[in-house]
């Protein structure tokens, strides 16, 4: 069985500082003039680099896309595709934002063994892996199984 890159406990402080800055720094630029619930991101990759993201909706509604995707569209169409983390913020003064399922399984495709922030706006969060948003998941090693 393929080994994954050690679990994400061992994120820096000062990666975790930058991850909640610029998830809400990105939810700035949401587009989202339907939904009226801004969304950002913030992807960290292997080397440190960090892409942000934010939701971007369009008038034809299925084609709106979720600021964690985005992020990772960026991320991955720039040459990364081993991800540290992802942080995410929006309005929310209660909740932590949660990712959707969609986005969920975007995430598992780039492995299960990642930290996924999900924050509130006074910078406070709890952190889960991929592996515990999406049990029991379908990914592309799944793929390899057929005779
Ligand atoms: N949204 C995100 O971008 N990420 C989430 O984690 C939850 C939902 C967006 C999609 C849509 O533009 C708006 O929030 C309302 O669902």
């Amino acid at each position: 069985m393929a080994q994954e890159r050690p679990a994400c406990g061992a994120l820096e402080p000062e990666h975790v500082q930058q991850l909640l800055i610029s998830c809400q720094e990105a939810k700035k630029s949401a587009y989202c003039p339907y939904s009226r619930f801004p969304v950002g991101a913030a992807l960290l990759t292997w080397d440190g680099s960090i892409f942000s993201g934010c939701n971007v909706e369009n008038a034809c509604y299925p084609l709106g896309i979720c600021a964690e995707r985005t992020a990772i569209q960026k991320a991955i169409s720039e040459g990364y595709k081993e991800f540290k983390a992802i942080a995410i913020a929006s309005d929310l003064q209660d909740d932590f934002i949660s990712p959707c399922g969609a986005c969920r399984q975007v995430m598992r495709e780039f492995g299960t063994n990642w930290a996924v922030y999900m924050t509130k706006p006074d910078g406070s969060y709890v952190v889960r892996t991929v592996q515990e948003l999406l049990p029991v998941s379908f990914g592309p090693e799944d793929l390899q199984k057929i005779q």
